[in-house]
């Protein structure tokens, strides 16, 4: 990678500031998924193990009101962190004043520090999310080195990212943010090939820039999941009461004559009249929906599709569920491509963060790719080939 990573600094002895993302998704007071805790360990096992003094930080959640505090507080977090790295994660509820300050100043090597959701600082004028001058040097001044580990936000330019990196002499990136790098990187900079993307999900207007993207640089786009009945529409199919954003029609129609023949779309559908889990359905060709009925999942003749046309990619890059999958009866599409990408072992198989991570994740194929991206918006802005500034603020090797 072109920017330096924690491997090129020696950390012995000094105060490293960690910024991690920790935005996990919590209910009740309970952390349901703890993966992008569990990807930050090696960074922080690593810096610990080099005799630093480790001070980390992530926001959780958006904050605007004092209940977002209330049920925003990173205590629980750092407590699976410290059940995760078998050992003492003291943690500090403040993101500035003397009590941080010396918690900080008391730290020794080899001891770690976590403290309070950065975005608490937003309450009274969005100081973390506007990357507030003031906020970005005080967090820094709390230490000697700055890592960069959160890859799910290097889309943000705030203080707790750029605004650190911009008031520091050196910021390196952790091994999480590496891997997401080179793995993403490599996929759209250097693929091999043939490179196949797979994009589904609610939104046409989500996926736009991606799809935009990747259409010179990928070999095919298997487009499925809520955004392929605007496709659909824009060739003058009956769509039913499926999902559509009709202010995108135009742009669904232009992005199919860009693409020549590049995006596949569905060869049939699940059917259904109610958007349930218990109404009947049927299995029925693209162009047989009725107007009353909705798609919700993609069909059996769409799997052994996606089977023949992804049997001999060399790169693959997910991202978006081809159907609602939170629903038994419209998981299957879902499911087949967790199955068929599991298998394909000498293939690169990333998927780019958001839904279809967690479904990877919750139908058990965690293992079975060769990469699982924590970030959302953030993998979704790096496909489509923008800067992310929470790279570029980093120090250039
Ligand atoms: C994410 O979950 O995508 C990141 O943590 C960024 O969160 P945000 O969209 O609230 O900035």
């Amino acid at each position: 990678m072109a920017k330096k990573t924690i491997e090129d600094i020696q950390v012995n002895g000094k105060t490293v500031l960690v910024r991690v993302d920790f935005n996990v998704p919590m209910e009740d007071g309970r952390i349901t998924d703890d993966n992008r805790i569990r990807q930050a360990i090696p960074t922080l096992k690593y810096l610990l193990d080099q005799n630093a003094k480790v001070v980390c930080f992530s926001h959780l959640g958006r904050i605007k009101s004092e209940d977002d505090k209330a049920k925003n507080s990173l205590r629980v977090v750092s407590e699976t962190l410290s059940e995760q790295l078998n050992q003492p994660v003291t943690f500090i509820p403040e993101t500035r004043g003397e009590t941080l300050e010396n918690a900080i100043k008391a730290l020794k090597t080899k001891e770690i520090l976590m403290f309070e959701n950065t975005r608490f600082e937003d309450i009274d004028g969005k100081r973390e999310s506007k990357n507030d001058p003031e906020l970005g040097r005080y967090w820094a001044s709390l230490g000697d080195v700055f890592v960069n580990d959160a890859f799910g936000t290097a889309h943000r330019a705030h203080a707790s990212n750029v605004g650190i990196a911009s008031n520091i002499e050196v910021s390196v990136a952790g091994k999480l943010l590496e891997k997401e790098i080179d793995f993403l990187g490599g996929a759209i900079e250097n693929p091999k090939r043939p490179f196949v993307a797979i994009l589904g999900g609610a939104k046409v207007s989500d996926k736009i820039g991606v799809i935009r993207n990747l259409l010179t640089i990928a070999d095919m786009i298997l487009v499925g999941g809520g955004m392929s009945y605007t496709f659909l529409k824009a060739q003058g199919f009956e769509i039913g009461t499926s999902l559509v954003e009709n202010d995108k029609i135009e742009l669904a129609k232009s992005l199919l004559d860009e693409a020549q023949g590049k995006i596949v779309l569905p060869k049939d559908y699940k059917l259904t009249k109610e958007f349930s889990n218990e109404a009947p359905y049927r299995i029925a060709r693209y162009d047989q929906f009725t107007p009353d009925e909705m798609g919700l999942d993609v069909g059996t003749e769409t799997i052994e599709m996606y089977k023949e046309l992804l049997s001999n990619a060399q790169t693959v890059v997910w991202n978006g569920p081809v159907g609602v999958f939170e629903f038994s009866n419209y998981a299957e599409g879902t499911k087949a491509i967790c199955e068929i990408l599991g298998n394909a072992k000498d293939t690169i198989t990333i998927i780019g963060g958001g839904d279809s991570a967690s479904a990877a994740i919750n139908f058990g194929y965690e293992q079975a790719f060769t990469h699982i991206s924590t970030g959302g918006g953030a993998s979704l802005e790096y496909l489509e080939g923008k800067d992310l500034p929470g790279v570029s603020c980093l120090s250039d090797r």
